[in-house]
């Protein structure tokens, strides 16, 4: 092995030391040192470039565009999440919370991909497990290698002899390559096995895939040094505790980073669900008091949620306030805006909020159906069946437009809602008519009340 040289650096302000220090001295952060590489021998690194290595501008106009071939995933809600199939010599990264199902999905690509060569290479995982976890998703290929190993030497060694079209990696914080000498996950060794991956990729243009374990604090583990390298992050994300599983691109060099995947967990591996807002729902054969429906924009797909409320009476003192999936400090200020603003006495009454389907959402205009939802337990009368909100609540109890309302209105109507209340602002260029479904405008709390409890 070359001998190569290292020194720390100090991850947040860049100072650098010959040894490994505990406080830096310049930015005074604790714990954020981590050894790089500073020579690779086997590399030429005098500096100078050789001439005809030298790139010179060109005219934007002038660059031929080649016309880049993707290639499909055989999984809709991947390719499209991809922005339409897998680049060649893309970087993915792909991140969750360990148990979440990241092993499954990419091995159901991997076995999924029929006709092209597959390389999934686990640190974590022997060939029985992996044969065991193909046996569960129950789909044959013949194509698809797998390889047990760690060492980044190893596995080029092995690309080199078995040429593969797609490399999966699973996972990065298991990786170790022989020129640092820290442990496998610590920031250098993720960053340099990242770094000889992304090269890798682009070199051979093979699309490759790496799997990446996500910190408690939900950051990709590594501070964030592989979210720059990568061309496409996606996460994915839910409860453990339910069947629903998330898929996002929060960066994606090749598509938009709007779009959302919905997979559900089986004995068989994750099956995709193509209309999500009918299992969001649930289906009662007589309405409830505290269920109330949000016409919701997760990126750039439509989506009905059920929001669940119960207010009670605080049995102590201090009213008690808690939110499942939804943003608990904005349900603070929504029960301040019911307070102070139409005079709901809700400051000695405890408040839970539940999104039904276990899914976090952070779109503000699902903000009305909060409220009604708020209500409608307080009052202990419920909300028609088919009626749908769309609207952000504002400080002064105003009913504030959303993005995407036709949208929105269109898969209301869709899944069959009579009525959905929108903001009075939301009207510009919309035309009510040419939809079955009832639009009803509103501009303050007080209306919504008015209407739907009279
Ligand atoms: P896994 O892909 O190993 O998670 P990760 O790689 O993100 O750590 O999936 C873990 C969970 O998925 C595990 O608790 C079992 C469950 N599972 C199923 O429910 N059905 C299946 O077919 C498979 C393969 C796993
Ligand atoms: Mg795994």
């Amino acid at each position: 092995m070359a001998k190569t040289k290292s020194t720390f650096f100090c991850q947040s302000c860049g100072y650098q030391s010959a040894k490994w220090l505990g406080k830096c001295p310049s930015c005074n952060e604790w714990n954020t040192f981590a050894e790089e590489i500073l020579v690779k021998e086997t590399k030429n690194n005098s500096g100078s470039v050789s001439p005809n290595k030298v790139r010179k501008p060109q005219l934007i106009n002038e660059v031929t565009l080649q016309n880049e071939q993707r290639f499909s995933t055989r999984d809709a809600e991947l390719d499209r999440i991809l922005g339409g199939g897998i680049v060649p010599g893309s970087l993915v990264l792909f991140g969750g919370e360990p148990g979440i199902g990241k092993s499954t999905l990419m091995l159901q690509l991997a076995l999924q991909a029929q006709g092209v060569k597959i390389l999934y290479v686990s640190g974590e995982e022997s060939e029985q497990q992996i044969r065991m976890r193909a046996e569960r998703i129950g789909i044959q290929n013949h194509t698809c290698f797998i390889l047990s190993e760690t060492n980044t030497q190893h596995i080029f060694k092995q690309i080199e002899q078995n040429q593969p079209d797609l490399l999966i990696i699973d996972s990065i914080q298991t990786l170790h390559t022989g020129f640092i000498e820290s442990s496998p996950g610590s920031v250098s060794q993720v960053r340099e096995c990242a770094a000889e991956l992304m090269r890798f990729a682009k070199e051979s243009a093979t699309p490759v895939f790496i799997i990446g374990h996500i910190t408690k604090d939900g950051s990709l583990a590594g501070p964030k040094v592989l979210e720059h390298m990568v061309d496409t992050v996606l996460q994915f994300e839910g409860d453990r505790n339910y069947v629903y599983r998330l898929l996002r691109t929060t960066k994606n060099r090749f598509g938009s980073t709007n779009e959302l995947g919905i997979y559900e967990m089986r004995g068989t591996g994750l099956r995709a669900v193509s209309n999500p807002s009918e299992i969001l729902i649930t289906h009662r054969d007589a309405p409830t008091s505290g269920v109330a429906i949000a016409a919701s924009m997760e990126g750039l797909r439509p989506m009905l949620i059920e929001i669940q409320s119960l207010v009670s009476s605080a049995a102590y003192g201090t009213p008690q306030r808690a939110a499942t999936g939804f943003d608990l400090r904005r349900l603070n200020m929504l029960l301040a805006v019911l307070e102070k603003r139409c005079g709901f006495r809700l400051g000695i009454k405890d408040v839970f909020l539940n999104i039904a389907g276990g899914i976090k959402v952070e779109d503000p205009g699902i903000d009305l159906a909060v409220v009604c939802a708020v209500l409608s337990s307080n009052e202990d009368l419920y909300i028609p069946q088919d009626t749908c909100f769309a609207a952000e609540v504002g400080l002064t109890g105003e009913i504030r437009p959303v993005n995407r309302i036709e949208q929105r209105i269109g898969e209301a109507e869709k899944l069959g809602f009579k009525r959905i209340f929108i903001s009075s602002y939301n009207t510009k260029g919309l035309d009510i008519n040419k939809y079955k479904i009832k639009v009803i405008h509103v501009a303050k709390i007080e209306e919504v009340f008015s209407l739907l409890f009279g």
